[in-house]
């Protein structure tokens, strides 16, 4: 039984305000709105992005959302090797760059990135966006440390769930494992779970980590 939460309904064109993804970003405009109309279903305040790289999709939430409190951005060292070969151009000189200006935007930068994080190292959170190591042992380990980071009610969101089958296979065997529901959103390749702490085998799958 899958006993997680879901939202009725995630319409898309609610943001008015907004703002216009460029070229330069790695989400599309679809993807943006996903991600913000996710952001303001649950007035998320403290929100930890995987896999932050230069900062522009953190730059644009933090200038679209005055009432975030803090984000955190996460990333690899620049001489890092990623399990994903492909992975190897997408590691940023200079991590965080464009968000670094807001005062909300907290760095954290790590030999392997989120691989050498507990829960303990960051802030409970309302929102968690996963879009760091695309192999199988990342996501693995991405989502367990994600969900046990974010708070009851709280929402965790997967990047890359349409077009990378490694993101959609993962999550199908863990959610299914431990009774996590994944939602999709139409047209974009996001997907995202709203934690629910009363789902025992969910418990199980938190504790049972070390992360
Ligand atoms: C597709 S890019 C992320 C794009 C960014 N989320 C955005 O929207 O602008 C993937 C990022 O994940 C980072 N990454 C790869 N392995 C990681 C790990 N183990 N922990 C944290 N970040 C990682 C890469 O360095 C890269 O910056």
């Amino acid at each position: 039984m899958i006993i997680n939460k879901t939202f009725e309904e995630i319409p898309l064109n609610q943001f008015v305000n907004c703002i216009k993804v460029d070229k330069y970003f790695m989400i599309t405009q679809k993807d943006f709105d996903a991600i913000c109309t996710l952001i303001e279903r649950i007035h998320a305040e403290v929100i930890i992005e995987f896999g932050v790289q230069q900062g522009n999709t953190a730059t644009a939430i933090l200038d679209t959302f005055s009432y975030i409190r803090e984000y955190i951005g996460i990333d690899v060292e620049k001489d890092y090797e990623p399990l994903c070969i492909f992975q190897k151009k997408e590691i940023p000189l200079d991590a965080g760059c464009f968000a670094k200006k807001d005062n909300r935007f907290r760095l954290i930068v790590k030999p392997r990135g989120t691989f050498d994080l507990t829960f303990r190292d960051m802030p409970v959170a309302d929102f968690i966006f996963v879009d760091g190591d695309h192999s199988l042992q990342g996501i693995v380990h991405d989502t367990v440390l994600a969900l046990a980071t974010v708070k009851n009610d709280g929402i965790v969101c997967w990047h890359d769930y349409q077009n990378l089958s490694v993101v959609r296979e993962t999550l199908k065997i863990l959610s299914e494992k431990y009774c996590f529901n994944i939602n999709i959103i139409n047209d974009s390749n996001i997907a995202y779970s709203v934690v629910d702490f009363s789902n025992d085998k969910f418990k199980n799958l938190i504790l049972s980590s070390n992360t």
